[in-house]
């Protein structure tokens, strides 16, 4: 059980914020075929939402199927942040998380993201000041510190907690490392031992059951978050939710469960973000698909070249109708079966025609 203020959930799997891929659509699908105790936006310009930016908002859409849900908010004013955090609980965010990780020159140049754990006491004055202004509860997602000689995550873990973070999440890497070599566990240990009670997320490199549970093992920490592996497999949510909680060996979904997932994605994205964007994403995201339907390069080609919606529903059909009908196993996904029962537009013909 992980208590984050009044709010609770029995899932210690999180998924991470992350740019360009956790938008409300693919939020959905990681319900549908993982189990996550909390999805997040990635990380939004306290400003940009401010100014009504369309992108931003499309970005902070929420629904009831995606509960419960963090918004991410980078900046380094506090004005703009308290602000932004105002709209996006009178949005129905359940809690507010501040970025304190990025690592990218276009937000560590605004002295956001990961500058912020460079000047510890400014931020979590910063930190206090946004815990104020709202009633849902604040989280923070750090790094390790700047560098190998500033690791500043304990210190500033426990500067939060006393001003009210109700968790933390850490990526057991510095700024400078950006993604290179591995999650320093001993590292995400140290910060684990500094707060008193509060949660907290170890993140980095967590792609299977095994990884979750070395993570929990090695830290002592509450839960864990998700981000790359994710993207390519959304299943493996569950996977390590089954491990944690029951001990449970992994099943990997069948393909025919994987088509049926990327159908509902691409229904998903057409639906809330529209067919020329549904198609962008998807020609992008095939790739990565795909590394888990087998020898299907025919079809990824003709989704990467796609013109329509049209074409996109004529390959996955066709893809169907190729595969090997001892493929179809019985279905072990109860829970699938009902995310697309909540979505019967979604889903359509296609999902029907898989069904034993
Ligand atoms: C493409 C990409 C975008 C990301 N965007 C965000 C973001 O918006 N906010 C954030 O806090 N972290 C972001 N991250 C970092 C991830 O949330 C996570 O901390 C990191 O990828 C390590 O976890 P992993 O090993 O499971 O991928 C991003 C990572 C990637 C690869």
């Amino acid at each position: 059980m992980l208590q984050i203020g009044p709010f609770q959930t029995d899932c210690p799997v999180l998924l991470a914020p992350i740019a360009g891929y956790t938008d409300l659509p693919f939020r959905l699908v990681c319900r549908a075929a993982g189990h996550t105790g909390l999805t997040y936006t990635e990380l939004l310009h306290s400003r940009g939402i401010l100014e009504q930016n369309r992108d931003s908002l499309e970005i902070a859409r929420v629904s009831e199927d995606d509960q419960p849900f963090g918004v991410q908010l980078y900046g380094n004013d506090p004005d703009w942040f308290c602000q932004a955090a105002q709209w996006a609980q009178s949005q129905g965010a359940t809690l507010i998380d501040i970025n304190m990780g990025c690592p990218v020159d276009k937000v560590t140049k605004t002295n956001g993201g990961s500058m912020l754990l460079c000047d510890p006491d400014r931020t979590t004055r910063m930190a206090e000041a946004i815990v104020k202004s709202v009633s849902i509860p604040v989280t923070a997602k750090l790094r390790l510190g700047w560098s190998d000689c500033e690791l500043t995550a304990p210190r500033l873990a426990r500067q939060l907690e006393e001003v009210g973070i109700q968790l933390i999440t850490i990526h057991g890497r510095t700024t400078a490392q950006r993604f290179k070599g591995f999650a320093n566990l001993d590292g995400i240990a140290e910060v684990v031992a500094a707060v008193r009670q509060i949660p907290v997320i170890g993140n980095g490199d967590i792609d299977s059951p095994a990884a979750a549970v070395r993570m929990i093992e090695h830290t002592k920490c509450a839960g864990v978050m998700v981000a790359r592996a994710a993207i390519k497999r959304p299943w493996v949510l569950r996977e390590i939710h089954d491990r944690l909680t029951a001990g449970q060996s992994p099943v990997e979904p069948t393909v025919l469960e994987k088509i049926r997932l990327i159908r509902l994605h691409f229904d998903l994205m057409r639906r809330f973000r529209g067919d020329r964007l549904a198609m962008i994403v998807m020609r992008g995201r095939i790739a990565a698909y795909g590394t888990r339907l087998g020898h299907v390069k025919p079809f990824k080609e003709r989704v990467r070249l796609m013109t329509s919606p049209t074409e996109f529903d004529s390959a996955i059909d066709e893809l169907q109708q190729m595969l090997d009908p001892s493929w179809t196993t019985v279905p072990h996904w109860a829970f699938f079966e009902q995310a697309c029962a909540n979505h019967p537009d979604e889903v359509g013909a296609g999902a029907a025609a898989i069904s034993p």
